[in-house]
């Protein structure tokens, strides 16, 4: 087969690893791909968002499966453009990519249809979200509509803070568009975790759990990022929590979108919180995460490209998911300043210790050739993944192999999966 990935990130770098993994992969495409994924796959200079010329690219080298990682394509149509074109792609249409792409929209279908989340209500207007903060109790969330590179949520302290807060989002309009609406919603406290499926319309399958970390700094300080760190499995996702998750969340939230008419295929993103009155949905997301699918694909057993497949047949149902009895850990190396003002083009020196190294992988986030060397080229990097029979031992091999890289103002977190010391 050939196969086209879309994207170019740290998420798609170990896509591309599991996908060229598969015997059926005879060849793989990565648009526009970057240069760890330059090993695995041929790069093409195409964007994510450029869906005439990825589906024009697909039909002339007779791509067999198209598949669309990232959020901001999916959300647009990307798969209904390839599926259009008669071209077959993996991911969720426009109208059910909605999941993740209005905030309103996956709230009123957890009121719906009955899926515990936080109570919220939802402003079109400054004017009336201001008003109602008279009333409200504090902390409070602030959520953007729509999509906003995972930063238009705004927890606030106070009345005042959250005034502030409505008038980022509404008024200067910091997240575009994405804040022309809002959700206000009820601050939860618990422990997070992140959860990933693969949904074929009806038929849902549950991947193992991760843990993000979204602060920049140690001790969850500082700004929300993409993510700067993961670890797979969370000790906190325990049977009884899964139990409770497959009987009110999972299942339902397929039969909800196919019930509205937006039959979900590809990968749901679970980011749930597991609170004193139960697992709630944080929120929904339409694809895989990232650095969540660092850690989790390299604990899969099975070919991906067959499931990826399944998914699109509807016939998920015969496909049995296996994960190794292990654990992973990934550790961002970020240029220091992310994700505010960072600088790139740095030199990154000892990616070659990573050659066939069993069980460790670097995973390249924001990097491009530069004169026949590998410079950084993004506020996330690199993500460093180490396997171990535990999580303290994978937690031990990561961060010793994040030694083994060297960039002028390499940054990184130095308590990922520190939470593990609590069980
Ligand atoms: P989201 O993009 O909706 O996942 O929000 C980003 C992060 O904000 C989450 O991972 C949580 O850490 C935090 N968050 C979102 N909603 C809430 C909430 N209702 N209560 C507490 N924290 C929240
Ligand atoms: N790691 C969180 C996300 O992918 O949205």
């Amino acid at each position: 087969m050939k196969i086209l990935l879309v994207g170019g990130g740290g998420r798609e770098h170990a896509l591309a690893w599991k996908i060229s993994q598969s015997d059926k992969v005879d060849k793989l495409y990565c648009a526009p791909g970057n240069a760890g994924i330059a090993e695995l796959a041929e790069c093409v200079d195409i964007g994510v968002m450029e869906f005439d010329k990825l589906v024009n690219f697909a039909k002339e080298k007779q791509i067999d499966l198209t598949v669309v990682a990232p959020d901001d394509p999916l959300a647009a149509g990307a798969v209904d453009a390839f599926e259009q074109a008669g071209l077959r792609a993996f991911g969720p249409r426009k109208n059910a990519a909605i999941l993740e792409g209005s905030k309103a929209f996956s709230k009123d279908l957890m009121k719906k249809y009955n899926i515990p989340t936080a109570a919220y209500e939802t402003f079109d207007s400054a004017e009336d979200a201001l008003a109602y903060l008279e009333t409200a109790e504090f902390p409070i969330v602030l959520k953007a509509d729509g999509l906003a590179l995972g930063k238009g949520v705004l927890i606030c302290n106070t009345k005042d803070e959250a005034k502030d807060g409505v008038k980022t989002l509404m008024l200067d309009k910091q997240f575009g568009s994405a804040g022309n609406r809002i959700v206000v919603e009820e601050f939860m406290t618990g422990r997070e975790v992140s959860v990933l499926s693969f949904v074929d319309g009806k038929t849902i399958k549950i991947m193992t759990s991760a843990q993000d970390h979204k602060r920049a700094k140690d001790g969850d300080k500082g700004l929300n990022t993409g993510g700067m760190g993961t670890f797979s499995p969370s000790p906190f996702y325990t049977e009884e929590v899964d139990a409770f998750c497959r009987e009110n969340i999972y299942q339902k939230t397929v039969d909800a979108m196919r019930e509205e008419g937006r039959e979900f295929k590809g990968v749901i993103f679970f980011g749930l919180m597991l609170t004193d009155k139960g697992p709630k949905v944080l929120e929904y997301n339409a694809r895989f995460g990232d650095p969540e699918t660092q850690v989790v694909l390299p604990r899969m057993k099975n070919d991906i490209v067959d499931i990826f497949e399944a998914c699109i047949d509807g016939r998920l149902d015969e496909i049995e998911l296996e994960f190794e009895d292990n654990a992973a850990v990934c550790v961002v190396l970020a240029s220091d300043g992310y994700p505010g003002h960072y600088e790139k083009g740095y030199e990154i020196k000892g990616l070659e210790n990573f050659k066939s190294k069993d069980g460790y992988y670097v995973f390249h986030a924001g990097s491009r050739f530069e004169d026949g060397k590998i410079v950084t080229n993004g506020g996330r990097v690199l993500g460093v993944t180490a396997k171990g029979d535990t999580l303290k031992e994978a937690r031990a091999n990561a961060y010793e192999a994040t030694k083994w890289i060297d960039f002028a103002n390499k940054y990184m977190r130095n308590d990922i999966g520190k939470a593990i010391d609590e069980v």
